[in-house]
């Protein structure tokens, strides 16, 4: 395999690795650390156990043999090959591991065996198969029907009165050593099923605090900073939440101080706004009242003037006085309704928002449209009122200013406890986002006034689409019923 292709399976490898739960790390690393240690273990010992076998049948074999190649020229110099037939039976019963007993004469020629009246016919054929006389003791393994059969070939004399064979079946050492391995695998099985159970609960042990420490941590990130974790343990992980405790003890500190400053920033924000109205009404009231009574006295004197004036000449300038006097007096309404129309007070939104947009539609080439469902008979609060007012108001006079529109739609919905709101226009829209916090002082307004009532503001708007001023706030009732008595 190339470098870079290995380089990239283990960079895969390792990243699924990481990706795996903890607790299947932990569990997984047991697991196969108890599998690889029975593994080994199993190897050794089993190769450990056949090499044993081999040397324990090459030895019994071997003494087998040389005890009866050292019995058989007794038997084979007076030719009692009857006696040597039953020395060979006799040894073969008495050890149960001993499949055969053979008896070669210097010639090859078989002349006792345990085999009874059947010689097996391979074992035969394999005899015949030249083999060369020797005078060392040899070994050799033949597969047969019984298994595997390790025979021992030792000499008689030398080689010169034949041979002896004897074959040592392994079945037997064989089946001990696989009642061995069967103890052995049952014993790995309930070793590996305690070493699972125990890594289960230490995993548990181990993961518990992590799992709390994650809840908790996802709680402190919703707002929630009253989490606290109990001390688990004297490890890294009892570490880490003592000081995720400490952690989370700052943040709530510094929560509750900016909550009181935000607290503090808002009714001082609140007591401008209701300051700025106060002063707007008393403003427009006296701009009215006063600086209006007295236009209006001047203008009756001037009519008395103008009535005994006899020459034609003071009568025209009396004319252009009462003229200029009369626009200065329209000034001075229109000055007073924009800084605080008295019908919103007097007479509710709906008069007032009439009154503003047919304002608006006189002065300005624009077709608006005011829509409001749900306000008849009914009137809310004075701040609800004033805030809705004066968002509508901000929102119509940003288009007159900066959208080059033909339309503006006005649509106020009072539905339930909620008055909703929507100012659109089919202007040149503007990008919010590239704008500065100072450059946007007016829209900022609208939307600290809704916030400030409980309510919210949004703008929608992208150049070339037009805007949308979307807006909607609390009431405390469903509202007053006005009584027409
Ligand atoms: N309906 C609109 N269409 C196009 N541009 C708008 C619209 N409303 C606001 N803007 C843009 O957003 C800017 C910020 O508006 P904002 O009302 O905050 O300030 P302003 O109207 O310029 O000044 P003021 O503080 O007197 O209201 C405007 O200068 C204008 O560029
Ligand atoms: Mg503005």
């Amino acid at each position: 395999m190339k470098p870079k292709k290995a380089a990239a399976i283990l960079t895969v490898l390792s990243s699924w690795l990481l990706g795996v739960p903890l607790r299947l790390k932990i569990i997984g690393m047991v697991t196969g650390i108890i599998i690889l240690f029975a593994a080994t273990s199993l190897y050794i010992i089993y190769g450990t156990l056949i090499g044993n076998m081999e040397e324990l049948m090459e030895k019994e074999g071997r003494s087998i043999a040389l005890e009866l190649a050292y019995q058989a020229p007794d038997y084979l110099l007076i030719n009692d090959l009857y006696g040597l037939t039953r020395t060979l039976q006799n040894t073969v019963r008495n050890r149960p591991d001993l499949r055969y007993a053979v008896v070669n004469d210097r010639s090859g020629r078989i002349v006792a065996h345990t085999f009874g009246a059947g010689f097996p016919y391979d074992l035969l054929d394999l005899y015949q198969r030249g083999e060369i006389p020797s005078s060392e003791i040899s070994l050799r393994q033949i597969a047969s029907n019984e298994g595997i059969i390790w025979e021992t070939t030792a000499p008689i004399m030398q080689g010169d009165e034949g041979r002896v064979r004897v074959g040592v079946r392994e079945n037997a050492f064989r089946q001990q050593i696989n009642r061995f391995l069967n103890s052995f695998i049952w014993n790995f099985f309930w070793v590996v099923l305690i070493g699972l159970l125990l890594s289960f609960y230490l995993t548990w042990l181990i993961t518990r605090p992590i799992k709390s420490l994650l809840l908790a941590t996802r709680a402190v990130n919703s707002g929630d900073y009253t989490v606290s974790l109990p001390h688990c343990a004297s490890d890294e992980v009892g570490s880490l939440t003592s000081a995720f405790n400490e952690m989370v003890g700052q943040l709530a500190l510094a929560d509750e101080a900016r909550r009181e400053k935000e607290k503090i920033r808002r009714d001082y924000l609140q007591r401008v706004i209701a300051g700025q109205e106060g002063e707007r009404k008393r403003i427009a009231r006296e701009l009215h009242d006063q600086t209006g009574q007295a236009l209006a006295s001047i203008m009756v004197g001037l009519k008395m003037l103008e009535n005994s004036a006899d020459s034609q000449d003071i009568r025209t300038k009396i004319g252009d006085l009462k003229s200029a006097i009369t626009a200065e007096m329209a000034t001075i309404h229109h000055l007073a309704v924009n800084l605080r129309p008295s019908v919103l007070d007097d007479m509710g939104l709906v008069p007032a928002l009439e009154m503003f947009i047919d304002e608006v539609r006189k002065r300005h080439q624009l077709k608006v449209g005011l829509t409001m469902i749900g306000f008849a008979n009914r009137r809310t609060d004075s701040s609800t009122e004033t805030c809705v007012y004066r968002i509508v108001q901000e929102a119509v006079l940003n288009v007159i200013r900066h959208a080059r529109a033909n339309e503006i739609k006005v649509l106020l919905e009072w539905r339930r406890d909620q008055i909703r709101g929507v100012v659109e226009d089919d202007g040149r829209g503007f990008n919010l986002e590239t704008m500065t916090i100072n450059d946007r002082l007016g829209l900022y307004g609208m939307m600290e006034r809704a916030e400030l009532l409980g309510g919210t503001l949004r703008i929608e708007s992208e150049p070339g689409q037009g805007t949308m001023v979307v807006f909607a706030l609390p009431t405390e009732s469903q509202g007053e019923e006005i009584k027409n008595d």
